[in-house]
């Protein structure tokens, strides 16, 4: 049916190993069980502490999984610059003594994009290469990588973002809009034992493998740098949206990069439930200060959240 449609498969010959620059993947359901499953398989003997962003999803959002799943002790470290995790950062909180009382750090978990926000090439590079010096995997929440590469101009390929890390989840669904699916990419004896990690298989692998596969083709593209994907109009929607938010006198919290705004509702004395009160008449389901664009939102959305902007911000009022 797939081929049939668009003949595109025939233009992707790409296996996800090529495309991330790894020897073998794993298809998982979600991504938190690509990150669950990734980080398992690299702690085996405790005690280690896994260093992550303080706000990383694996930490903040996976149900203390990574404390359920393999008893480690995670470290929340606060990048210095209020964005991105820098190798001076990591250094001020890893632990690398062999003093009984302490935990040693034996993975550091990068994730990128995090809230919408890229860790620049060169700094992800800095930090892998002095953790491998150090003898400590890096592994990368990379659920939404392709937005990086996407939003950085296609300098860099996917596998530039990806290779150098020792694992890498990344999902078909979020920014992609495939309905489910994950991978995990590393290599050949990492991912033979991630497996394993927790039992079990996907017999109808291919039902979701199809759709994710359409999903990256169509929405990241075909080439390897996102530059012919749908993805690239998704985040000049995002600029649209941020623009009539902060028109209107409302600011961001975050910079605009990839995906997201980050509506900064205090600022403006806002009310999450206000918000999500007038999004419902307006049809708009909303939630808190984080809108996602995905690249389905359409123009008309994109009017009914312009009319949701001008109630919020005050400058019509409401429908009855
Ligand atoms: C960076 C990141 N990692 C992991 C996940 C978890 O993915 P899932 O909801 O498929 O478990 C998300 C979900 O939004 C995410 O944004």
């Amino acid at each position: 049916m797939y081929t049939r449609r668009r003949n595109i498969y025939s233009l992707s010959a790409a296996t996800p190993t090529d495309r991330t620059g790894h020897k073998s993947a794993l298809l998982v359901m979600s991504g938190t069980m690509g990150n669950q499953v990734a980080i398992r398989t690299h702690l085996t003997q405790a005690p280690y502490s896994v260093l992550c962003d303080h706000r990383a999803h694996i930490l903040i959002s996976e149900a203390g999984g990574v404390s359920a799943w393999t008893g480690a002790t995670t470290i929340p470290v606060i990048p210095a610059n209020g964005l991105y995790l820098t190798l001076e950062d990591i250094l001020s909180r890893v632990v690398l003594s062999n003093n009984i009382h302490h935990c040693p750090t034996k993975l550091v978990s990068l994730e990128n994009t995090l809230h919408g926000l890229i860790i620049p090439l060169d700094e992800m590079r800095r930090i892998v290469d002095w953790a491998h010096e150090n003898g400590i995997p890096v592994h990368l929440d990379g659920a939404r990588v392709w937005d990086a590469v996407v939003a950085t101009s296609g300098r860099h390929s996917l596998a530039e973002h990806t290779s150098m890390f020792d694992s890498v989840s990344l999902c078909f669904s979020k920014g992609l809009g495939a309905p489910i699916g994950s991978m995990i990419v590393g290599s050949k004896g990492f991912i033979d034992r991630a497996r394993w990690s927790i039992g079990g298989g996907i017999r109808q692998a291919g039902v979701i493998a199809a759709p994710a596969r359409v999903a990256v083709d169509e929405v990241f593209g075909v080439d390897s740098y996102g530059m012919m994907g749908r993805m690239r109009g998704t985040h000049q929607r995002v600029r649209r949206i941020a623009a009539l938010w902060t028109e209107r006198g409302g600011r961001v919290l975050l910079p605009v990069q990839t995906g997201m705004v980050w509506l900064h509702l205090d600022a403006a004395g806002i009310d999450p439930s206000f918000m999500r009160e007038i999004g419902g008449r307006e049809g708009v389901r909303l939630s808190e200060r984080r809108l996602v664009v995905h690249h389905q939102i359409s123009d008309a959305t994109i009017q009914r959240l312009t009319r949701v902007f001008d109630v919020i911000l005050k400058k019509t009022t409401p429908k009855l």
